[in-house]
């Protein structure tokens, strides 16, 4: 396993992509999962078109978990379970798993400017119940938007919030620098990750409101460099 790569599962999707962009072109290794080995090599191949030299590969989610020691889970909230326990027999302590994903209402048919409740309080919380014991979950770029990070040519221009243990804490915040524009904001323990899962419904409705559909971001004010 190379110590630097980065697997994405459902990298194959908007989030997902916009990531394994950035992150190739800032030059480390992405390992795209899916359910289906033949999109990820797709969406594998479209980053090689962006990012020429980019060292990428598309594997199905349960391979890809094998190849990289982060992972990061960039399936939609009702599909987080499903993909989670598919993998879950892969992932050891040495892995840092990175929830990205949001319980919009959209899960339950209705609208994305709102979330429904979570019995564990997150997203981020409900992955960490759901993995065998030991292994870390940090919760990060959940406010980030796709289409920006998709726009190579633009610096993002977005805090990330990032919550889980203090040691693979580290390691997500040491991500967000990869990516130009964006400032990794230490974000504690990983029971906050519900505040962060919310502020997203909000962006959405910004979006909506301010008619802004590339995403408006987030930014704290005040914090020492
Ligand atoms: N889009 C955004 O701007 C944005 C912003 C912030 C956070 N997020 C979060 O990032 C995550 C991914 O968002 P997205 O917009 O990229 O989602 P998406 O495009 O709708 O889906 C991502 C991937 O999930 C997989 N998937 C779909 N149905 C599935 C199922 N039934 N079971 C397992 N996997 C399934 C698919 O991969 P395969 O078919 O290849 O397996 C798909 O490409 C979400 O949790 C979202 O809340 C998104």
């Amino acid at each position: 396993m190379d110590p630097t790569a980065i697997a994405i599962l459902g990298g194959t999707g908007d989030q997902g992509l916009g990531l394994a962009l950035r992150f190739a072109k800032a030059g480390r290794p992405v390992v795209i999962g899916s359910r289906k080995l033949e999109r990820a090599q797709a969406a594998a191949d479209e980053v090689r078109a962006a990012v020429p030299g980019a060292g990428v590969e598309g594997l199905d989610n349960a391979d890809a978990v094998g190849k990289a020691p982060i992972v990061i889970l960039s399936v939609p909230f009702e599909h987080t379970a499903g993909t989670v326990k598919a993998v879950r027999e892969r992932l050891t302590p040495e892995h840092v798993v990175v929830s990205m994903g949001v319980p919009l209402a959209t899960a339950i048919g209705d609208g994305a400017v709102r979330t429904v409740g979570v019995w564990q309080g997150s997203c981020a919380e409900l992955v960490a119940s759901l993995l065998p014991e030991g292994v870390p979950v940090v919760s990060a770029f959940q406010n980030v938007s796709a289409h920006r990070l998709r726009e190579l040519a633009h610096p993002v221009e977005c805090d990330v919030v990032v919550s889980g243990p203090p040691a693979p804490r580290k390691v997500v915040l040491a991500l967000c620098e990869l990516v130009p524009g964006l400032r990794g904001v230490d974000g504690g323990p990983l029971a906050n990750a519900r505040y962060v899962e919310g502020v997203t419904a909000l962006l959405i409705g910004l979006n909506v409101r301010y008619k802004v559909p590339e995403g408006v971001g987030v930014r704290f004010t005040g914090l020492p460099d």
